[in-house]
This record gives C-alpha cells, sequence and structure tokens, in this order.
C-alpha cells in the first residue's frame, strides 16, 4: 500500500508542496535512525559545506554508521537543506539550491546572475536576482557565505 502511494504520488501533478513535505520528513527520519545511533543526532549542529558532509558522512561509515545507499542519499539531503553552506559566488546550481530552498532551475538563475552582474557582496545584492523568496533568504543567512 505505502508503495502504491508513493508511486501515485510521483506520477500526479501538482503533488510537489506534499510530496515535498513528506520526503523531507522521510529525510529526517532517517537523519535521525543512521546519525543517532552512537551519538544524538543533535550532535549535527554546526554548518558545514557539502564536501565538508561527505568527508564526516565517510568519517561516521568508517567507524561504523550504518545504512543503504538510498539511507544515505536521504542523510545528504537532509544535511543539504538544514545544515550545509555554500558560497553563492563559487557554487553549483546543485549546491545552491537545496541551502537556498528552491529548485535547481531557480538556483542556475543565481549563478546566471552572477556572471553577468559580477560577484554577490551582500545578502541584499542576492535578493536582487528576480524569483528568489526573499524572507527565505532572511531565515537562511547564516548558510549563506560570500566569500
Ligand atoms: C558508529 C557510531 C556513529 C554513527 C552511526 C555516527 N557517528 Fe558521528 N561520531 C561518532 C563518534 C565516535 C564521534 C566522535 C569522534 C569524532 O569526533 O571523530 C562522532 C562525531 C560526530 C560529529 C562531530 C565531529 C565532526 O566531525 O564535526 C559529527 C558532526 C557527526 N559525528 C555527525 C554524524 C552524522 C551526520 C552521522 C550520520 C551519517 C553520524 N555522525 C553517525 C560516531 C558515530
Amino acid at each position: 500500500m505505502a508503495k502504491r502511494i508513493r508511486l501515485a504520488c510521483g506520477i500526479a501533478l501538482g503533488c510537489a508542496t506534499v510530496c515535498g513535505a513528506q520526503s523531507e520528513a522521510a529525510d529526517k527520519a532517517t537523519f535521525q535512525k543512521i546519525c543517532g545511533t552512537c551519538h544524538a543526532s543533535s550532535m549535527v549542529s554546526d554548518f558545514k559545506t557539502e564536501a565538508e558532509w561527505t568527508a564526516t558522512v565517510d568519517q561516521m561509515v568508517s567507524i561504523g554508521a550504518k545504512g543503504s545507499s538510498e539511507e544515505f542519499d536521504r542523510v545528504l539531503r537532509y544535511l543539504a537543506g538544514n545544515f550545509t553552506r555554500v558560497n553563492v559566488n563559487t557554487g553549483t546550481a546543485a549546491q545552491i539550491a537545496p541551502v537556498l530552498g528552491v529548485s535547481e532551475a531557480v538556483a542556475q538563475t543565481v549563478v546566471d546572475y552572477r556572471m553577468h552582474n559580477g560577484s554577490f557582496a551582500t545578502l541584499d545584492d542576492l535578493k536582487k536576482v528576480p524569483g528568489l523568496p526573499a524572507s527565505e533568504l532572511d531565515s537562511r543567512k547564516a548558510r549563506i557565505a560570500f566569500r
């Protein structure tokens, strides 16, 4: 049954919000399960770059963290959406998207904008990119680096 629901969900149009929230909750549950085995998952509290998280997760695996590759994908996706810092002047669209909470297409407009207009110096510069949700940027500003 659960499988059928997931399948229907993936196919149906307009389910982005509902399905997004569901998979976000599933990602969080997987993160708490795998990363809360040896220490509390609240041990994860600092922001790191994507590369630093990949290295940390590799290190945890080397000392015994266990899960399927699908589960580690979920863990990394959860970390990208919640605990990852990105430099908006050097990051790729794929790296910027989960940190800003936007689609990769919108993140690509950030990359295009900086190519045409030069580096962003401040959050206000970043807000000039059409289509970015300003209030979301404010709430995520601790994770947005400019250099
Ligand atoms: C097999 C046990 C184990 C599991 C499972 C585990 N950890 Fe750890 N983790 C440790 C130990 C032991 C330390 C402390 C030693 C150290 O700092 O290397 C630690 C330290 C940490 C630290 C603090 C040090 C640092 O590098 O910033 C973070 C962050 C962390 N773990 C994240 C995670 C994440 C994310 C996961 C899930 C993928 C995870 N851990 C799963 C054993 C584990």
